[in-house]
């Protein structure tokens, strides 16, 4: 690739030295995003950290590792390669060509679902911010900068977007994905669990299984657009995010296993006083974590989610392997509702509940992880057994929001709910206790004693490898 100097500022792959205006657009962009990252991003300082970075689209050798400053770190924009004919897989477009530009028609709501997940990526760094300072080895603390950095990555991919197709408004919305913030009073980011922190790294490892899994379907819903380049930059993007799921699926996996060591070890249940986490409290944040996450989906029904697969803006997951007739007009499904006030279902129109269909990809989804995690606590000879709670639980969005359910999909009244809680979520002493088990390891090959080792490094290094240079 030959690439003049001035356009490797923003490495990229969509020929953006031959727009000059939207390179000058991006280029005064980049030291605002650099500022956020500076006053947003990971707080412990570090001289250098063993990072993968996108250097390339294609099947082989898409990416290269090296130990680099992280403000260094060349966030660029990456599209997946074009295909050639790209048809519509979908929706009332169905078999046209993709469209390579925005139509007038769509514009607003295709920017409108470009803004939210652009808004999801930045901030989980900001959520992340503070855990390096109580990462349990150089091998973790590596993992999250490259998750950190990869997110920051994905804010580009859609500031991209933004800019190159959608005007001045983009710009200025471009803007704002770096004025808003986690957790923020006067501006938020635009989704709940975006707000919720992540304090300590058993909620890191939950945030990397439970919610970047539901960004992963978010992005499989846009891989399908009809407009080319979401499709493709989409579909880049779940390549990065095969790493953060499997951060978060090792790193429970991990802990469950020291868990499991302690309690054979000891032959007790109560593992707190040997420095882990006692089987309870990880279920607990998985009843959190999960809880939230399902929110993210929405509603079990929606009008909105309907016009968007019809227009074309956002297919199923894995919409080509479906067999039916991608239109879904007389087609219908069972959602979750509350029937005469119990937990039930009710029967809609397929379209409008698509949203139901993806959530129960998640679902199955997540569960893959529970059957991992019980399989350690087998094979180490326990009883015990973890699982993810009924749909029902903890809901703050959707047809069970209103009620109170147990992790069994028991109906209970605001009354129970208030007294059985905190046997069902992290109360402040659990919260308080992980946190006090976050004591920092930075030696290699050395590991804090609340969480197994790793069974495989980085890129074929081993756990001992010097993963981050601190300062
Ligand atoms: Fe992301
Ligand atoms: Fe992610």
């Amino acid at each position: 690739m030959t690439t003049p100097d001035y356009a490797e500022k923003i490495p990229n792959n969509v020929s953006l030295n031959e727009d000059r205006r939207l390179q000058r657009a991006l280029e005064s962009w980049q030291p605002n995003f650099l500022s956020w990252w500076e006053s947003m991003g990971p707080t412990l300082p570090t001289e250098d950290v063993y990072l993968r970075t996108a250097v390339n689209v294609g099947r082989e050798g898409w990416a290269q590792f090296g130990h680099v400053p992280m403000r260094d770190y060349r966030w660029g924009i990456f599209l997946a390669e074009r295909e050639g004919d790209r048809r519509i897989a979908f929706g009332a477009h169905k078999g046209e060509p993709a469209w390579q530009k925005v139509p007038g028609e769509y514009r607003a709501e295709l920017q409108r679902l470009i803004v939210i997940q652009g808004d999801t990526e930045p901030a989980s760094v900001e959520q992340q911010r503070n855990l390096g300072a109580t990462a349990p080895s150089l091998y973790d603390l590596r993992n999250l900068f490259q998750v950190n950095v990869e997110e920051g990555r994905h804010l580009w991919a859609m500031v991209y977007l933004l800019h190159a197709y959608f005007g001045r408004e983009g710009r200025e919305e471009a803007e704002e994905l770096l004025h808003r913030n986690s957790g923020s009073e006067d501006s938020p980011r635009i989704l709940g669990a975006f707000n919720e922190e992540t304090p300590d790294w058993l909620s890191f490892y939950m945030f990397t299984y439970f919610t970047d899994r539901d960004g992963k379907y978010q992005l499989g819903t846009l891989k399908e657009s009809a407009f080319d380049p979401l499709s493709r930059t989409c579909e880049f993007m779940l390549k990065e995010e095969a790493h953060h799921m499997m951060v978060g699926t090792t790193g429970v996996d991990r802990v469950v296993e020291r868990t499991a060591q302690v309690m054979v070890e000891n032959d007790t249940d109560d593992v707190a006083a040997y420095g882990a986490i006692p089987l309870p409290v990880i279920q607990k944040y998985i009843n959190f974590h999960y809880s939230v996450s399902l929110d993210l989906f929405g509603g079990e029904t929606s009008t909105n989610v309907a016009n968007y697969y019809t227009a074309g803006l956002k297919g199923r997951w894995l919409e080509e392997r479906r067999k039916d007739d991608h239109l879904l007009a007389s087609d219908s499904i069972m959602v979750d509702a509350l029937a005469d006030g119990e937990i039930g279902q009710t029967e809609v129109a397929a379209l409008v509940g698509l949203n139901t269909d993806l959530r129960r990809e998640y679902i199955s989804d997540c569960a893959g992880g529970v059957k991992r995690w019980n399989r350690i606590l087998e094979q180490a000879g326990l009883p015990q057994r973890l699982y993810l709670p009924h749909i029902a639980f903890n809901r703050k969005v959707g047809a069970f929001a209103p009620i109170e359910a147990s992790p069994t999909g028991e109906r209970l009244s605001a009354g129970e709910w208030d007294a059985r809680k905190g046997q069902w979520l992290p109360t402040e002493t659990d919260k308080t206790f992980v946190r006090s088990l976050m004591q920092p390891v930075f030696q290699r090959g050395k590991i804090a004693a609340w969480i197994a080792p790793p069974r495989n490094g980085i890129n074929g290094q081993p756990f001992d490898y010097d993963y981050v240079h601190l300062i």
